[in-house]
């Protein structure tokens, strides 16, 4: 097993190494810090749009999760995008609050298509955008940004299912874990716990509390591939800074069906603690197929 960083979490880029379908990309040697999520988002989005030239970008926990005059957050982070071809925007959260701040930032790019909508996006999305209403040569990214719990496993499956054809949807998937055990633990209510079903699907819960890190996002690399069908399947490990104790905080796994997505990701992954390329920089580095 290759090592990331010296900390004793197991890297994730061997997760799903075991596959000898799985596409393979570069070893990465540094770690991107929690606060980096929404920049390592864009910079990836940023690369993807370039092989694309369109796109449609789906969130369903889109309100912002930090101080905004701070941090950008994610949907705000893509829109600022340059070039500006994602035209789509399907921007989903429960709270008033935070669909004050989505409608706020519609109104600041009138020149794109938000659609915004309140409500539990377990119920809500699947009616806004059912099964097939993504067109087949629509590239589209969707973004699962919860917390711990919110997003149940029925979701990923509707989003597997949005395009007909191929390729599918390409998901990116916030798997909690510093705090997750607690989180498991904490649980004692019948309420709790068919949340946590709910959001697992049909593995036993707890069973899959008593699992470790890297067990816990190999099981949901293998949901992805073997329940979903993805080509590629990989959990990126997102760390908090050294100095507040350098603990792995959170995988974003990374379910997809283009040979060259994982690459980009690497990429971008490798490019978030660096300053952004030019435009320029960008179009010439696909001459060298991105890994
Ligand atoms: C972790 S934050 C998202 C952070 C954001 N992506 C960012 O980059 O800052 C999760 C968001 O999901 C919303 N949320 C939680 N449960 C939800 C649900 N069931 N349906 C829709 N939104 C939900 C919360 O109100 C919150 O705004």
């Amino acid at each position: 097993m290759t090592t990331l960083v010296d900390w004793d979490e197991p890297p994730l880029f061997d997760v799903a190494s075991g596959n000898p379908r799985e596409i393979k990309t570069k070893e990465q040697k540094k770690p991107v810090w929690s606060e980096n999520k929404a920049e390592l988002i864009a910079r990836y989005l940023r690369l993807f749009v370039f092989i694309t030239r369109h796109g449609t970008y789906i969130d369903p926990f889109a309100g912002p999760q930090t101080d905004r005059s701070v941090q950008a957050w994610t949907a705000q982070s893509v829109l600022l995008n340059e070039p500006k071809w994602f035209r789509n925007f399907f921007l989903f959260d429960k709270s008033s609050n935070q669909i004050a701040h989505l409608r706020k930032l519609s109104r600041e790019h009138e020149d794109r298509n938000l659609y915004i909508h309140q409500g539990d996006s377990n119920l809500v999305l699947p009616s806004i955008l059912p099964v097939g209403s993504i067109r087949e040569r629509e590239a589209t990214f969707c973004l699962l940004d919860q917390r711990t719990f919110e997003c149940e496993w029925q979701l990923c499956e509707h989003i597997a299912q949005l395009r007909p054809g191929a390729t599918k949807v390409e998901q990116f998937y916030f798997l909690a874990n510093g705090w997750l055990p607690r989180s498991l633990k904490g649980t004692s209510t019948p309420e709790g716990e068919q949340r946590i079903t709910a959001w697992l699907g049909k593995e036993d819960w707890r069973s899959f509390a008593r699992l470790g890190s890297f067990e816990r996002a190999e099981t949901f690399v293998n949901k992805f591939k073997y329940e979903l069908g993805y080509r590629s399947v990989k959990a990126w490990p997102i760390y908090q800074r050294e100095k507040d104790g350098g603990k792995l905080m959170y995988y974003m796994i990374h379910a997809t069906d283009h040979p060259e997505a994982p690459k980009l990701m690497a990429r971008a992954y490798a490019q978030t603690v660096k300053p952004l390329p030019s435009i320029d920089q960008l179009s010439f580095g696909f001459n060298g197929a991105g890994s």
